[in-house]
């Protein structure tokens, strides 16, 4: 299940799609860019004709965005999911690691490729964290074999890594990343890991794992347009790695599910450095505007966003059913997250939209709360 049901959300409640503020899908609300509409609008008439499918122009502005020295490290694709579904298809492992909870496309692709899925539990609260990504790999996939235990992953599985995190929104350093996918890529295991959110983040440089695929020659970063740049009608996503690896993964594949738009969009929106800086700027803003609401009051627990969306876990006298269901009366659609693994009906994922938005949810949400119990 995904959050961004908005046809499903209309239809249920009689609302249009107009008047639902859409909270559940974790998409930048200040785009599409300008710069990203022009250009689809300027490509429109491009459809006549079939997509580029070297995905050159894309490629170009990418490299040149995340300073990528060669073009050939890169592959790109319609949409993040694309991206990891392409690489699991060619390196088709027995066993695909994910940390949970976790978005569901992991699992989903793992499936496809007949590997079965490792469960590594994730701490969900940064307050109650002591072990990191490798400890906790390292205690619920040992190295020596533990009857009851799942086996270390050996070269030729996957394992997935998403920074910042969905949907607790928790960031990683980089330091702790690499601390991971050092021990495995030397191992030969495929590390996945998926940078999807970095964009959000202005200290993204720094975090991002894209300079050590070069000679960690099994590590796959996976970045996605869809989000940064509001585009979920279209879709963009790529994807980094070894270029002999990325020949392996293009080889058999489909290069034409990139479509034209999306291709236009991407290339505009990543070289538009002031929406990136706009973003960067309602980010703070909103983020701190979510710690002094969401984050102080007494009967909420907040992971404090790393990215543009937040986990918030309702006490448990909260009847959430009620909350939830008096909030779509008004409009206002959150994410619940019973069917994240290790997450249960108490705890709601909210998007982080414009001021006014997030404002109307918090004084509705809030509202809820203080009514007698
Ligand atoms: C962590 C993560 N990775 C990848 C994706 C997929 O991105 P795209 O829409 O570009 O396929 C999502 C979408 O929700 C996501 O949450």
């Amino acid at each position: 299940m995904h959050g961004g049901r908005i046809y499903e959300y209309s239809k249920r409640t009689g609302m249009s799609t107009e008047d639902i503020l859409d909270f559940s899908a974790n998409i930048n609300p200040l785009g599409p860019p300008q710069s990203a509409m022009a250009a689809i609008v300027a490509a429109l008439n491009g459809i006549r004709h079939y997509p580029d499918t070297r995905h050159a122009a894309a490629k170009e502005v990418v490299c040149a965005r995340f300073e990528i020295p060669d073009s050939r490290a890169v592959f790109c694709g319609n949409g993040a999911s694309e991206v990891i579904d392409l690489t699991l298809r060619r390196v088709q492992p027995k066993r695909v690691y994910v940390f949970e909870p976790a978005f569901s496309e992991y699992e989903a692709a793992a499936h496809r490729v007949g590997a079965r899925v490792v469960h590594i539990p994730l701490e969900i609260f940064a307050s109650q964290r002591h072990l990191s990504l490798r400890d906790a790999l390292a205690a619920a996939a040992p190295q020596r074999n533990i009857p009851g235990n799942a086996p270390a992953p050996k070269a030729g599985d996957v394992v997935v890594v998403n920074n910042p995190h969905n949907p607790t929104g928790r960031c990683f350093m980089r330091a702790e990343v690499l601390e991971l996918a050092e021990e495995l890529c030397a191992r030969g295991v495929v590390v996945l890991a998926d940078e999807s959110f970095l964009d959000f983040r202005a200290d993204g440089g720094e975090l991002t794992v894209i300079p050590w695929v070069f000679q960690m020659r099994t590590l796959v970063v996976v970045r996605s347009a869809t989000k940064m740049y509001a585009i979920p009608g279209l879709r963009f996503g790529f994807g980094v790695a070894h270029p002999d690896l990325v020949a392996r993964i293009e080889e058999h594949r489909d290069f034409w599910s990139v479509n034209h738009l999306a291709q236009a969009a991407a290339t505009a929106g990543y070289q538009d450095e002031a929406f990136v800086q706009q973003t960067h700027q309602w980010i703070a803003r909103e983020t701190a505007y979510v710690q002094r609401t969401w984050g102080a009051h007494p009967r909420l627990q907040l992971e404090p966003p790393g990215a543009n969306y937040f986990l918030v876990k309702l006490d448990s006298g909260i009847d959430v059913e009620s909350v939830v269901s008096g909030l779509e009366h008004q409009g206002l659609f959150v994410r619940r997250c019973d069917d994240f693994r290790g997450l249960g009906s108490h705890h709601l994922r909210i998007a982080i939209r414009r001021h006014a938005d997030n404002e109307r949810l918090w004084l509705s949400f809030s509202d809820f709360l203080n009514r007698p119990l």
